[in-house]
């Protein structure tokens, strides 16, 4: 049974079943009635949030060369001890020695290579989630690098901009990995977004928000169930302040929690939300609260220009206080959000028809997608390339109670509708990751272009996927 080789996997589930994931997510989806987030009006003192770290941004990568026009870099994968807890660091799976990876930021239309070593002592691979890549270079799960050996992967970005992410994918691994740290942001820029003077430069600053299993010895618990993920990391430290200048910022974010979703308000002041997981949307939309699960991207911008210097903004969760913003300068800003953004494309004419469906088995320990766990040698469902496809998405796990999400390697789809209805905001533009709560049924639309071969689709909640709970479509000429 291809899950049951999953030890951390089966050991960790039950008890991460038993305690409901469903409960977290339950409150984070976004079909409750607005206003109804308990986060915003959360006193943070009151949850002893400290804020005494400042937010660091992952240090954004330089090539070590570039040649014909192909950018290309070098990432070793390692242990490195990293402090969650002031002065006691603890051992994390790291992308260049940093617990939040090195930021690759490319441009469409610049192809990037990178060359990752393995130097842990288990199997590893990188995909680029988000990313329109070649079979080969997607980090098939099965595809690996051996302890010692090294890859190189291709990433031509022919894409439009947008925050990617990459991350390990081997399969059974990925949910552990990814948990100890393999998680790092990949963002494309491209000319048409540049020409709308958004905020960039130092006020376009990713944010990677997670929780974890921090114990008193400030060492990251691995198995852990989900509720004792009770630390909320934002790029790598719990509950931090970030120092803002009085304009506006673009804050990429990005949650790369292995079964979390979030449900975020800013204090009060509105989050005008930009982009989604494929880039922009076609008009900004303001946000009040905004309910993000795993894998998915939210770019927003904040408008701290009408707030007086010394004032405190706190972006929180429904489990609490997340993140601090203090204003602390004036500065200049000449950038704007403007009325139209970036027309979607135009959804093509669906031709196939499919349904999708996700749950646990009775047992708990394996993850099905269509009744069966992920068989790297079947394959679910041949896709003919150029075609345009509806699928119907469904969470059958009436048994546990438990939310999914799916998400879809190579292309990005549009959310058609949400059991029936109109998608949510949460659902908007160009995505490869949504939520689906138990018994909820999306139609999602995708035409699949270009590329040919084997790539999975599955639950992104890692601990799922990790267990079976992810199938292939092979796109065939
Ligand atoms: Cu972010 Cu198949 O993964
Ligand atoms: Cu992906
Ligand atoms: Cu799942």
């Amino acid at each position: 049974m291809t899950a049951g080789g999953v030890a951390g996997g089966v050991a960790l589930l039950p008890s991460a079943l038993n305690t409901r994931p469903s409960a977290s997510a339950t409150e984070h989806t976004g079909h409750e009635p607005a206003g109804s987030a308990a986060g915003g009006g959360r006193a943070a003192a009151a949850l002893g949030a400290s804020f005494t770290q400042c937010m660091p941004v992952p240090q954004q990568l330089t090539p070590v060369r570039r040649s014909d026009g192909t950018d290309v870099y070098r990432i070793p994968i390692k242990t490195a001890q990293y402090a969650f807890t002031p002065g006691k660091p603890t051992p994390v799976r790291t992308f260049g020695g940093q617990f939040v990876g090195p930021t690759i930021r490319a441009k469409t239309g610049t192809p990037v290579e990178v060359t990752f070593t393995n130097q842990l002592d288990v199997v590893s691979n990188v995909h680029l989630h988000g990313a329109h890549n070649a079979a080969v270079d997607d980090g098939y799960p099965m595809d690996l690098i051996a302890p010692g050996a090294s890859r190189t992967y291709h990433y031509p970005n022919k894409q439009q901009g947008a925050t990617l992410w990459y991350h390990d994918h081997s399969h059974g691994s990925e949910s552990e990995n990814v948990y100890k740290g393999l998680h790092g942001f990949y963002i494309i820029d491209d000319p048409a977004e540049a020409a709308l003077n958004l905020p960039s430069g130092q006020y376009d600053v990713p944010i990677m928000i997670r929780d974890a299993q921090i114990d008193a010895n400030g060492t990251l618990v691995w198995p852990s169930s989900v509720p004792d993920r009770t630390t909320v990391l934002v790029n790598g430290v719990a509950a931090p302040y970030f120092q803002v200048a009085a304009r506006k910022y673009r804050f990429r974010l990005l949650n790369t929690g292995n079964e979390r979703g979030f449900r975020l308000t800013l204090g009060g002041l509105p989050m005008v939300q930009i982009a989604s997981d494929g880039g922009l949307l076609p008009a900004p939309v303001t946000r009040t609260d905004i309910t993000f699960t795993s894998g998915e991207r939210v770019d927003i911008v904040v408008d701290f220009s009408n707030q007086p210097i010394g004032s405190k903004f706190v972006l929180s969760d429904v489990s609490g206080p997340v993140l601090r913003f203090d204003v602390t300068r004036t500065a200049a800003d000449t950038s704007r959000v403007p009325a139209t953004l970036r027309a979607l494309p135009a959804l093509g004419t669906p031709t196939v028809e499919r349904n999708v469906t996700m749950r646990f088995d009775d047992s708990g320990n394996v993850g099905l997608v269509n009744d069966q766990a992920y068989d790297p040698n079947r394959v679910d469902f041949q896709v003919k390339r150029g075609a345009t496809e509806i699928w119907n998405v469904t969470n059958t796990d009436t048994v546990w109670g438990a939310p999914h999400t799916f998400h879809l390697h190579l292309e990005q789809f549009r959310v058609l509708s949400r059991d029936g209805a109109a998608p949510t905001l949460d659902d908007a533009g160009r995505k490869d990751t949504v939520l689906v709560m138990p018994g909820e049924t999306i139609r999602v639309q995708a035409t699949f272009t270009e590329y040919l071969g084997k790539y999975p689709f599955h639950c992104h909640f890692l601990d799922h996927s990790s267990i079976g709970m992810m199938a292939q479509m092979e796109i065939v000429p």
